[in-house]
């Protein structure tokens, strides 16, 4: 649904990104991760059709983002970094006049517009100014926008900078909802948010592309290993001789009981099948066999200050 082919920016002589390359399925919701400066507004704006690249193509939907600007604005919803004001306009006006320009047949604007302020739970402030809202009030009043039209894609830039936590919390929850209707790309610096929202993630460090993968997997692929919680019923002296001849099993340590084993591991899902068989044939009691949650942050942060540390800042 989004396809990013060799994507460079220059600005000047500074180098924004380059030769960035990714696909978006549809239906997926995918997290644009990374420090401050990486270059994820910059591509956002490219694959929205509001700046021109370099060099390389961007496509929605198959359409060339310069090449057929008007397919692509009608299958993308935008939320951009720095949402227009438009201060002095009452929500639903502002709404109107969004679905408008985006060319909303005019006989579904209303149900549109009712939908938007449904999702973005706008609709206690429809008939209030923009300028009067709180500022999270104001970040819904941009995603709103960016629904109106229903579009295929949606492509939000920092959907919960500056927001409290209630207020992201609520974000969040809207980012499910809207999950399976639409195709969406979000960017964001937090990892966590990421965690929360998407199912697959895109990590960017200074224009360049670090990282791309399924969560669960990037933190395998990452740190090489992985790790399995045991926890057995019989005593067991040295788990790791016992698990001798497996491929991939690399250490087996106690615990934090004499029943509780923590297994490193490289390799996925058939090394776990070798070992939970091993357990099993031998009667140790298997009460329980766990992937232990590899902490991401770990990755992130040696994906994205790892290499040349030209004070870059979180
Ligand atoms: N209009 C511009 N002119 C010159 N340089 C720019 C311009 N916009 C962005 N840059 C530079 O391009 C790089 C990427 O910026 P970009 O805004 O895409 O990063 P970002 O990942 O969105 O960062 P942030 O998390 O701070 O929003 C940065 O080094 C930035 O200083
Ligand atoms: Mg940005």
């Amino acid at each position: 649904m989004i396809e990013v082919r060799d994507l460079t920016k220059d600005y000047g002589p500074r180098r924004a990104i380059n030769m960035i390359n990714f696909t978006v399925n549809k239906g997926e919701v995918v997290g644009f991760l990374g420090p401050n400066g990486a270059g994820k507004s910059t591509t956002m704006k490219i694959i929205t059709g509001f700046m021109a690249p370099t060099s390389g193509v961007a496509k929605i939907a198959g359409f060339d983002v310069f090449e057929s600007p008007l397919e692509v604005k009608k299958r993308i919803g935008y939320l951009p970094e720095t949402p227009p004001v438009y201060t002095d306009m009452y929500v639903r006006d502002y709404l109107k006049y969004v679905a408008d320009l985006k060319k909303v047949p005019r006989e579904k604007i209303k149900t549109q517009i009712d939908m938007a302020l449904e999702k973005t739970n706008l609709g206690s402030v429809q008939k209030r100014l923009i300028q009067n809202l709180s500022k999270g009030y104001r970040q819904r009043v941009g995603i709103a926008q960016a629904l109106v039209s229903d579009p295929e894609v949606l492509v939000l830039d920092e959907p919960t900078v500056g927001l409290d936590p209630k207020q992201v919390a609520e974000i969040r929850d809207l980012i499910k909802v809207l999950r399976g209707h639409h195709t969406i790309i979000l960017s964001t610096h937090i990892l966590s948010e990421v965690q929360a929202t998407c199912e697959r993630v895109i990590i960017i460090h200074q224009g360049r592309i670090v990282a791309q993968d399924r969560i669960e997997n990037l933190a395998v692929q990452n740190q090489g290993q992985s790790r399995l919680n045991i926890r057995l019923r019989k005593d067991v002296a040295d788990l790791k001789t016992l698990l001798g001849g497996i491929e991939g099993v690399v250490s087996a340590n106690q615990g934090a009981s004499r029943h509780d084993w923590e297994v490193h591991i490289r390799g996925t899902d058939e090394v776990v099948d070798a070992i939970s068989s091993r357990v099993v044939k031998e009667g140790l009691g298997l009460l329980e066999l766990s992937p232990h949650k590899v902490d991401l942050e770990d990755v992130f942060l040696k994906l994205t200050y790892g290499q040349d540390q030209a004070g870059v800042q979180p």
